[in-house]
């Protein structure tokens, strides 16, 4: 049997957003979401059972995890070993290749690569569809970084049914997601407590709704590899996620003045021709989506701006998979 693994995964942006569970526990989420694997942003993990272990050894970087990371990854290693049959204890170590502090997301790109390290290393050769189920039980948003390219993750009712399929692979449609980074402190209101109080807001039925009709634009746009029609569909579900939480009880505010002038820049320069549209996260870096040909144009429109700090530009990136270079 493997003792040990190594796994690469891609962090990804959400074109139509995951805001709110069903179930908490178990992240089953009240809506489907649509999302693009980032090539530029990810995490490599590797996993190492040793019976000589007594406890969990986690380290993220250099060093080794906090105690909220670690009570997480023990969690989700916990998974495993109740899949595996075993109780052996491991040794983890995991880096991200973008800087720590961009504010960019790193649980999904984490979580996938957790679950396909921690699987194999236990000697378990899940398939896709059972790995996404795994990973999202990390994080959500995770279940969507290991398919490849084009993402949707099916709501379903349960934690059986509820995963990540590939719609379209990584090289279909040659788009860019140019993130400019506006703020490098971290959010005060993490996701997950943000998902437990979209429910308190007003707006969210209307939200869960709507989302059909959205989800199947993105989807017809995406099949069609049109930016017209996808960008206002993203635009709007970006906007919607903000006013849930801006609306939630106790609210929450991502948005950002630096934010809203990235917006305004933007809006801008499609008005003079530029094709770009913007999505946001829960935080305050504006996601740039853009065709290739247009990317270093968007790119330096956004360096101009005085609030961002550091621009990086991602193409459509490929699910997550096992790498044969180990991190010890
Ligand atoms: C705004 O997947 O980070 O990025 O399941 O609690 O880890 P947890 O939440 P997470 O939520 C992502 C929220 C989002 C939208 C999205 O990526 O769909």
């Amino acid at each position: 049997m493997p003792q040990k693994a190594t796994a690469e995964a891609k962090s990804n942006i959400a074109f139509i957003k995951y805001w709110g569970n069903r179930d908490a526990q178990y992240r089953v989420p009240l809506n489907n979401s649509i999302s693009m694997n980032l090539d530029h942003a990810f995490t490599t993990t590797t996993v190492e059972f040793d019976a000589r272990l007594n406890t969990d050894m986690i380290r993220v970087g250099d060093l080794p995890a906090n105690d909220a990371t670690r009570t997480r990854v023990i969690t989700h290693l916990d998974r495993v070993r109740a899949l595996a049959k075993i109780e052996t204890r491991a040794r983890v170590a995991s880096s991200n290749n973008f800087p720590t502090g961009t504010g960019m997301a790193s649980s999904a790109s984490a979580f996938a690569a957790l679950s396909l390290a921690t699987t194999r290393a236990a000697g378990l050769n899940l398939d896709e569809r059972a790995l996404s189920i795994l990973a999202r039980q990390g994080s959500g948003s995770a279940s969507r970084s290991i398919p490849d390219g084009f993402v949707e993750w099916m709501a379903g009712t349960e934690s059986g049914n509820s995963y990540a399929v590939s719609l379209l692979p990584h090289d279909f449609w040659d788009l860019r997601d140019v993130i400019a980074i506006v703020s490098t402190t971290e959010k005060k209101v993490g996701s997950s407590d943000g998902h437990g109080l979209a429910q308190t807001s007003h707006f969210i039925d209307e939200r869960v709704r709507a989302l059909p009709l959205r989800l199947q634009r993105v989807r017809r746009a995406l099949f069609a590899k049109n930016l017209a029609m996808l960008g206002p569909a993203i635009e709007e579900d970006a906007v919607e996620l903000h006013l849930i939480a801006m609306t939630s009880n106790p609210p929450i505010f991502y948005w950002s003045p630096a934010m809203v002038r990235v917006i305004e820049t933007m809006r801008r320069a499609r008005a003079d021709g530029l094709a770009v549209y913007f999505t946001l996260d829960a935080g305050p870096n504006v996601h740039l989506i853009c065709e290739a040909k247009d990317a270093d144009q968007v790119a330096a429109r956004a360096r101009e701006i005085a609030d961002v700090q550091n621009v990086i530009v991602n193409a459509p990136g490929t699910g997550a998979r096992l790498i044969a270079e180990h991190l010890f």
